[in-house]
């Protein structure tokens, strides 16, 4: 009892000292949707998923708003049972119109999307193949259900393709899942290859979408809109909680059984639906996504910006330009060192270590979004020029 926390408490004892702590840092004040106070100082927030900027959209805190003052603070409710206001319906019905799919299905978290689709869909005869570096809610959506779990090597081709082969017929019962973008370094999942593999198996696949939804393809629908693959996912999966700006998941599908998925998965049958302030926020910020494409365009200028920089520093990076941009550390230990710096220069970014970053490495994991300004971004790169000139990563 209680010795798994101490190990925790050992590792992290091990790793911080007495000075300002990466994990779990307090916003003291919010400021803007890329500035906070942060250990009394004015900070730019350079690790968030706020993609689109759309935290301080005024058309979406009026929206909130309005359904506060109107449907009060929460539903107190599982979405079975007093949970599911007209609200969740109407969200509901506008992700599968935007997704181009006969239905959708709203959950309170992306976490919990993962979990509640990957353990309802299948069953003991069953198997799911992960990509490795898939999202934990992907690992825990796998324990919650009965499936044989297989993973494959990270964007592997060839590995899913024997891994695939070895199923002999069972192939047919097998789920692929991999993430649009992977949320650690950045890299898009080569999904024209997966798709095809897919079809030549009969597998099924699902694709998590929520660092490339509102990222990726003209329409902003993801990886599978801009690889032309859409057609193939069987399930869409996703985030409020990145581009939309706000708490919440979903999935998306052409397949009648979506519907099932209501009665069978607990994640969506314990626990109380997102409040109809949550809702409101994400109907709006699924129109303004759509109404305005230009922040699209602004985030990619910002993503290019910043990664080519960092790139003409010299840091090793993430491999390919992306919203994510993630600097290799050589260990926990410089990982923190260089965090704390650039913390007192008024940048935030994530320090993300072992297990949570791919390889047992570290890495500093920044992020970027439309409402960034250029000064910004440029701040940024400063922070890190300083950091490459004190010490070379
Ligand atoms: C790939 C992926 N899936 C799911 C989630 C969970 O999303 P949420 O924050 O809505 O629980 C995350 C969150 O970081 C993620 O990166």
């Amino acid at each position: 009892m209680l010795d798994n926390l101490r190990l925790v408490a050992d590792a992290r004892r091990a790793l911080l000292d007495e000075g300002v702590s990466p994990f779990g840092t307090v916003v003291e004040k919010v400021i803007s949707a890329t500035e906070g106070i942060l250990d009394g100082r004015r900070t730019i927030l350079a690790g968030t998923n706020n993609y689109l900027g759309l935290t301080f959209d005024p058309a979406c805190i009026e929206a909130a708003c309005a359904a506060l003052r109107t449907q009060g603070t929460g539903t107190t409710g599982s979405r079975m049972a007093n949970g599911t206001f007209e609200t969740h319906t109407a969200l509901e019905r506008e992700l599968a119109a935007f997704f181009g799919r006969r239905d959708a299905i709203v959950f309170s978290t992306g976490y919990l999307a993962n979990l509640g689709m990957l353990s309802a869909l299948t069953g003991r005869d069953d198997v799911i193949l992960i990509d490795a570096d898939c999202h934990a809610s992907i690992y825990d959506g796998c324990r919650l259900g009965s499936a044989e779990v297989i993973r494959f090597r990270h964007n592997n081709v060839e590995d899913l393709d024997i891994r695939l082969k070895r199923l002999g017929e069972r192939s047919t019962r097998a789920l692929i899942v991999v993430e649009g973008v992977y949320s650690m370094l950045g890299d898009r999942a080569p999904l024209l290859a997966i798709a095809d593999l897919k079809q030549r198996y009969g597998a099924y696949l699902l694709v998590d979408e929520a660092h490339s939804f509102g990222v990726l393809g003209a329409h902003g629908r993801g990886l599978a809109e801009e690889a032309g693959v859409e057609a193939e996912v069987d399930f869409v999966v996703g985030t409020f909680s990145k581009s939309l700006g706000t708490i919440g998941g979903f999935s998306a599908s052409n397949h009648p059984e979506l519907e099932s998925v209501r009665y069978a998965s607990r994640p969506y049958l314990f626990t109380a639906s997102p409040s109809p302030a949550i809702v409101a926020s994400a109907r709006a910020a699924l129109t303004v996504l759509q109404a305005r494409p230009e922040l699209r365009k602004r985030l990619w200028d910002n993503a290019h910006h910043l990664y080519g920089r960092l790139r003409e520093l010299g840091f090793s990076l993430g491999p390919e330009p992306n919203p994510i941009v993630a600097v290799m550390m050589k260990s926990p230990e410089e990982g923190l060192a260089a965090w704390r710096a650039l913390l007192k220069q008024g940048v935030y970014v994530n320090l993300i270590v072992p297990p949570a970053a791919p390889n047992g490495g570290c890495l500093l994991r920044c992020s970027v979004g439309a409402a960034h300004t250029s000064e910004q971004i440029a701040h940024i790169a400063g922070a890190f020029a300083s950091l490459s000139a004190a010490s070379p990563y």
